[in-house]
């Protein structure tokens, strides 16, 4: 595409998943009858372990290379992207903070005020809070309020889940961008923008773990009543499976990915068909499908029992989750779904992203699916960024983090934000 060609677009927004496999870059646009994607692409990510930056050159190289598809792709030259974080550094914990009201009834600003007692609290110098998110408000002792605002009452209460990172993890990620010659508009934590492309507002509100198993990570985000409750990040992901399969096998590690993608599964009354692999010495020997199955099974029952904890402590809190999406690309490997019903004992779907009517029009139910290679559990993250960004731009529009209430928190979110890039 020529360079004169390209013009900046501030309708599109794109989103740019920094993932432990693969870099993901997705252009969305806002239309009259709700997004459109005008790009998806991707590119193999060689700077990452365990969902933290540990090569800025490779990174910045990977997400360059992206970039440049979707300008290819789009005609539109991207300067703006909205990042996910993750990795093991995250850290949450709940905090309460409490104001009187001064005037009759509770106003946007007594809410800001009521959030930022509540994040008043101590924090580690080489921590940043990345999140507020209010999880219930109380009015007068009223609680389970969604929306206190134009309520009568004297004194507001809030219960906030506070996310947070560390700060060298986060600056090595803006610096990726930065050095990909991009300008971070936000960051957001991946398994929140998950959420925002697979949950629907029921599911969030009768209580839901979303489960989203990627390459490096497994990241998990629990929401009750409409609100995120809980998130937990475990360091197993499916470059663990591929590797016991290499170990297991003797295979290389990319013929192991192979192997695993095409042949991998977990299913039990698998037959006993011999599959073709590609040893060490180029030579291509027949071993029954059932070893690879019985290499994946002890691994993916592992995760899930990390899950099934993570889920019970939630649930000793007194927060009931009722269901569990598996999302990001390892929960395509055959029979996952199934073991993860067995073992967690209640119902389980693969979560597809979709672009939810929510999201513009409050019918709450219309959904589009992504279309042909695209529609994938792998793409969640990126589609949920590009949400997030289009929620963060019409901050009018309700549903997801387009709610009013939510557009302020995220606000807020900026500050902290804008706070540590200039601390670079
Ligand atoms: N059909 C499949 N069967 C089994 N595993 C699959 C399949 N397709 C992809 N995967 C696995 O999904 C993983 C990549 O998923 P994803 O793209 O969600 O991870 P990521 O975002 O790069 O990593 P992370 O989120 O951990 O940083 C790889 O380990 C890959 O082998
Ligand atoms: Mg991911």
């Amino acid at each position: 595409m020529a360079a004169e060609k390209r013009k900046r677009n501030s309708s599109v927004i794109v989103g740019l998943d920094v993932g432990t496999t693969k870099i993901c870059a997705i252009a969305g646009e806002v239309t009259e009858d709700g997004i459109d994607i005008l790009s998806v692409s991707s590119h193999p990510s060689n700077g990452l372990r365990k969902g933290v930056v540990i090569d800025i050159e490779a990174t910045a190289n990977s997400i360059k290379k992206t970039i440049s598809d979707v300008e290819e792709q789009t005609g539109i030259s991207v300067r703006e992207v909205y990042v996910g974080i993750a990795g093991s550094h995250i850290k949450s914990f709940s905090s309460y903070g409490a104001v009187g009201i001064k005037g009759r009834e509770v106003t946007s600003e007594d809410v800001e005020r009521a959030i930022d007692s509540a994040s008043a609290v101590y924090v580690p110098l080489d921590r940043e809070i990345l999140h507020v998110l209010p999880t219930d408000f109380i009015l007068d002792g009223q609680d389970g309020i969604k929306d206190p605002v134009g309520m009568a009452g004297v004194r507001l209460e809030v219960k906030v889940y506070i996310v947070t990172g560390a700060v060298a993890s986060v600056q090595n990620l803006l610096k990726c961008c930065e050095r990909a010659g991009l300008d971070v508009v936000d960051i957001v934590l991946q398994p929140l923008a998950s959420a925002e492309a697979t949950l629907n507002n029921d599911e969030r509100d009768m209580g839901i773990a979303l489960v989203d198993i990627g390459g490096g990570t497994t990241d998990i985000a629990i929401y009750r009543e409409g609100w995120l409750r809980h998130t937990a990040v475990l360091g197993i992901g499916g470059n663990h499976f591929t590797n016991d399969i290499s170990v297991g096998l003797r295979l290389p590690f990319n013929e192991a990915e192979r192997v695993k993608k095409r042949y991998g599964s977990i299913v039990p009354e698998i037959d006993n068909a011999e599959v073709d692999v590609v040893a060490i010495d180029g030579q291509v020997r027949g071993i029954p499908r059932k070893y690879i199955t019985e290499i994946l099974q002890p691994r993916c029952e592992e995760l899930l029992e990390l899950v099934r904890q993570e889920i019970h402590a939630v649930h000793n809190n007194g927060i009931a989750v009722s269901g569990v999406v598996l999302t990001g690309g390892s929960s395509l490997l055959s029979g996952f779904d199934r073991m993860a019903e067995a073992i967690l004992s209640m119902p389980v779907r693969i979560g597809y992203p979709h672009l939810s009517h929510q999201n513009f029009s409050g019918d709450g139910h219309g959904m589009h699916v992504l279309k042909g290679e695209f529609n994938n559990p792998m793409y969640a993250t990126g589609i949920g960024l590009v949400l997030y960004g289009i929620g963060s731009i019409m901050p009018s529009e309700r549903g997801g983090f387009s709610s009013d209430l939510f557009s302020r928190v995220l606000n807020k979110m900026t500050g902290w934000f804008k706070k540590i890039a200039g601390r670079r």
